[in-house]
């Protein structure tokens, strides 16, 4: 995990100090709402429906166990007592009043922790897999490289005022995890021919209301240009971008005006003066940044005795073996395993957990995983690195404390923005329908024989519940001031990334639940042994679902 330096610890507070004073001015009504806006904006701070929303970066989703104790009194001391994990690997808070928001901030900067660039026009959180690292099918670690393009875009003078925000993911395997194909910029580590480490680049992917996948624009860069062709990429962006009308301004707006090789020569031209220069980075620049991401000290394990052992103890425990099979995923080095906490028990919003699961976790992260967690972006929390031995006890704790649903990656794993119930944007609640679909949808055998599915809500079309990527997404609309639902079907957030087909008209919330059941009913008698939902769908289409759901009765 990077470290801060003495030069990191110095800006960090130095903003803290900063925002203290704007917030006083503003307070004492020294500076207005409007002069407020985008100081309050470049430190993560909303003003929302019930109160200000305070957003923390995570930077690729990686944090130890002091920063979860620390986020554990944070929510306890200065919020309602729990956190919301969301879908780019950041933590929110609702709750928080806006004159301990400086207060918080100092908190979090002793932890190493910020909100610096969370929101605004700027290059936010840097995005990745969760199982960085420690992939079976890892090509190289993309750690080192998130950190440096973090370091690189915190506080870049040219990037501050983008015409949008913008966001970066990267992917160090070949399955992408980290849904770089509907991000700004997607990186995709590869090697060439020559064994040479270099990126895939794609460009102008984005959700909300204009959703595009992203284009691929350079099939290989070499990893030491990834900086100056990040600039070329955001010069041309910041030049050419849209700043008349904030729906048109995105990159992936450009790029689809332009034409993504359009788009992509103009970067190329402007790389040719940039590639040799100072932001070349070295060999040992990208070793340093290595140094920080080492493997942890792994004991050296009979990974076949550890997996026999643990066929046993699974083998008369219905439960134990059900988590196994769902929330415990491969890894690279023999006798460990990477472990889902589940945050989506049912009942509670997914991606919510309370002060107390933040310690539960830490301790967790402490005994099993070096002291180390991970966000993923489906909202759920990751061990890493797991000895398979301790699986059967780790099964036990995570069940006391609600993380051991075994539900990982199946419908009711589902990913939700918070909608209505607390966003100023929403047009309709989220949390509520996925709710009443974790009810209906309670059996784990149903779950377990439908088999993959992503189902993602949001409450408006900002999508920040990713329902366009979703095989089955819903989304909030307004009807003359009444909340309804459209249901989209199709979506992937995967390497075969592709966009949701709108079924037809919105239902009340309601019919949710048995919408959703008609369409898995489709699936079911449409499927051959070998489909999952997406596959089924892209065989049949759109048609048979719609006249299913939209059958009249009788
Ligand atoms: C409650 C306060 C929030 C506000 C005011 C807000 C606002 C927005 C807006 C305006 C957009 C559309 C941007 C555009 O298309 O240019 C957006 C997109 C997005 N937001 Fe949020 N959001 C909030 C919470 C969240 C949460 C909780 C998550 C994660 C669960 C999230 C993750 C995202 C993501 C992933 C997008 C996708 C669109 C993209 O970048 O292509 N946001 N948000
Ligand atoms: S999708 Fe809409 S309702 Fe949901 S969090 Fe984003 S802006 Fe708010």
């Amino acid at each position: 995990m990077y470290v801060y330096d003495a030069h990191d610890h110095q800006i960090v507070r130095e903003r803290v100090a900063q925002f203290r004073r704007q917030t006083e001015r503003y307070l004492a009504g020294d500076l207005k709402p409007e002069e407020f806006l985008p100081l309050r904006l470049q430190n993560g701070l909303y003003v929302q429906r019930v109160a200000p929303m305070l957003r923390i970066a995570v930077p690729y989703g990686l944090l130890n166990s002091k920063q979860l104790r620390k986020l554990a009194h944070i929510t306890r001391v200065y919020d309602k007592g729990y956190a919301h994990f969301t879908t780019r690997q950041n933590v929110q808070l609702n709750w928080p009043q806006l004159e301990q928001v400086p207060d918080i901030l100092a908190e979090l900067a002793d932890v190493e922790m910020h909100a610096i660039q969370t929101s605004g026009n700027c290059i936010r959180n840097v995005t990745s897999d969760q199982y960085a690292g420690v992939a079976e099918d890892e090509v190289t670690d993309p750690r080192p490289y998130c950190e440096i393009i973090r370091q690189w875009s915190t506080f870049h003078p040219e990037f501050a005022f983008l015409p949008r925000k913008f966001k970066i993911a990267v992917s160090g395997s070949e399955q992408d995890r980290a849904a770089i194909l509907v991000h700004d910029i997607g990186l995709q580590l590869v090697r060439n021919n020559q064994g040479e480490t270099g990126f895939k680049v794609f460009v102008g992917g984005g959700l909300g209301r204009t959703p595009v996948i992203g284009s691929l624009i350079r099939e290989f860069l070499p990893e030491r240009h990834i900086l100056s062709y990040l600039d070329a990429i955001l010069r041309i962006y910041n030049l050419y971008g849209r700043r008349d009308n904030k729906y048109k301004a995105r990159i992936k707006i450009l790029v689809k005006a332009m034409g993504p090789q359009v788009f992509a020569e103009k970067v190329e031209a402007e790389w040719l003066h940039l590639k040799d220069n100072a932001s070349t980075l070295p060999a040992n620049e990208i070793e340093r940044a290595k140094g920080f991401f080492t493997l942890p000290a792994y004991e050296a394990i009979d990974d076949l005795a550890a997996s026999d052992a643990l066929a046993k103890a699974a083998q008369d425990n219905l439960a134990l073996s059900r988590w196994l099979a769902r929330n415990v995923k491969g890894h690279r080095q023999p006798g460990y395993a990477a472990v889902v906490l589940s945050l989506k028990p049912t009942g509670v919003a997914p991606g919510d957990v309370t002060d107390k699961q933040l310690e539960a976790v830490a301790e967790l992260a402490d005994k099993y995983s070096f002291g180390e967690i991970r966000a993923t972006h489906e909202q759920n929390l990751v061990l890493a690195d797991v000895r398979k031995a301790d699986l059967p006890s780790l099964w036990a704790e995570a069940k006391a404390h609600g993380f051991a649903t075994p539900n990982i990656g199946t419908l009711t794993d589902m990913i939700c923005c918070p909608g209505g119930d607390f966003c100023s944007l929403a047009n309709a609640k989220s949390i509520p329908v996925a709710e009443a679909l974790q009810r209906k949808f309670d059996d784990m055998d149903y779950l377990y024989d439908l088999g993959d599915l992503t189902l993602n809500i949001s409450g408006c079309m900002n999508a920040c519940g990713h329902h366009h990527v979703g095989h089955i997404g819903v989304l909030g609309v307004d009807k003359k001031g009444e909340e309804f639902y459209q249901v989209q079907l199709g979506g992937s957030a995967a390497n075969d990334a592709s966009l949701g087909t709108v079924l037809g008209p919105s239902f009340g919330r309601d019919d949710m639940p048995a919408v959703i059941q008609k369409i898995l009913d489709v699936y079911v008698e449409n499927r051959t042994p070998e489909e999952q939902f997406i596959d089924t769908y892209r065989r049949i289409g759109v048609t048979p679902f719609k006249e299913r759901v939209y059958a009249k009765a009788g």
